[in-house]
């Protein structure tokens, strides 16, 4: 089989998304897959071969001709976050032409990328989430009226963004400006939460051979302020698996993970963060596109469930292939 594996993007986590995508690569190639890694950034679509050429790919099939032989794929490995792998655009594009891909559907991925309209689309089934309020650019800033609503301190983040690229956490009111000004960098949209003080937690949840699995949960704690882009990739966190929880809040947390998946009707990865506050989980976001670089926090959950990661990648191309 051919697979693609789609690797860059748009957004300020292309490099991260390259990192993901070596990750895939060095793990699916094999008998099995003929895997290729396919480079997707604004100004081209290429597919780069093992001596660093890179060929055009044909967007009216997802195909490429490499010294004359043209390539089309039977499955793509997306691993792009952020847009346009992680918020829908590769998911219809990719269904539009009829190639099945390893990550959940484009109504999924957008509606998960956008962290207010998900939180507000689970609060009816129970689903805990922190105090919030929403700002557009262009919007005044109120910072009375933010401060009345979510308390200080608060985290100020980009709506639709990861990896922590445009997320701040503010101490003092005087400090709001600036920080949704960072957050507006990265999208058009500012989400302003309540800070939750409590154990943080991360939970991969998969479809593996055939069964939402529940991966052994992480535990972070953050050497910073909070668990922000250096805490994420450059040492400067602690993750632990399984998490130090008591059976109860695992048992929770599992459950509410799970449930999450099913209502949204996902498919393929998902990685959901949580905050435990008086010991009841609340949801933070959804990662439908998460990072599997070797710092990465799925990866390491799988290897503690005995999924080593060619078994981890695989089972995503058969599902998808399925
Ligand atoms: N957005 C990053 C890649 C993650 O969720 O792992
Ligand atoms: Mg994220």
């Amino acid at each position: 089989k051919n697979v693609a594996i789609m690797m860059g993007g748009y957004s300020s986590e292309y490099a991260i998304s390259l990192k993901t995508g070596s990750v895939v690569y060095k793990h699916l190639a094999s008998e099995k897959y003929n895997a290729y890694k396919v480079h997707i950034f604004k100004d081209k679509w290429v597919c780069v071969t093992e001596d660093g050429k890179e060929f055009p790919i044909d967007k009216n099939d997802f195909s490429v001709t490499i010294d004359d032989h043209k390539i089309t794929f039977d499955c793509a490995f997306n691993a792009i976050h952020g847009t346009p792998g992680e918020d829908g655009h590769i998911q219809g594009y990719l269904a539009l032409i009829g190639i099945p891909q390893t990550s959940c559907g484009m109504y999924q991925a957008a509606l998960t990328f956008n962290k207010r309209d998900l939180l507000s689309t689970l609060k009816p089934y129970g689903i805990k989430c922190a105090t919030s309020y929403y700002l557009n650019a262009g919007d005044a800033i109120d910072e009375q009226a933010i401060v009345a609503k979510v308390g200080l301190p608060c985290f100020v983040k980009a709506n639709k963004a990861g990896s922590s690229f445009g997320v701040s956490k503010v101490h003092k009111v005087e400090e709001l400006r600036n920080a949704v000004a960072v957050a507006l960098k990265e999208d058009d949209e500012v989400i302003i939460e309540s800070f939750l003080d409590g154990v943080e937690v991360s939970v991969g949840v998969i479809n593996y051979k055939g069964n939402v699995t529940v991966l052994p949960i992480t535990e972070i704690v953050s050497e910073n302020d909070f668990f922000d882009y250096e805490a994420k990739y450059l040492g400067q966190s602690q993750e632990i698996t399984p998490a130090r929880i008591s059976p109860e809040m695992e048992e929770k947390v599992s459950k509410m993970a799970k449930n999450v998946y099913e209502i949204l009707k996902m498919e393929g990865f998902s990685r959901s963060e949580f905050i435990f506050k008086d010991d009841e989980p609340y949801l933070l976001e959804v990662n439908t596109v998460p990072g599997m670089t070797e710092e990465s926090i799925l990866p390491q959950q799988a290897q503690v469930a005995g999924i080593s990661l060619p078994e981890l990648f695989g089972n995503a191309v058969e599902l998808a292939l399925a």
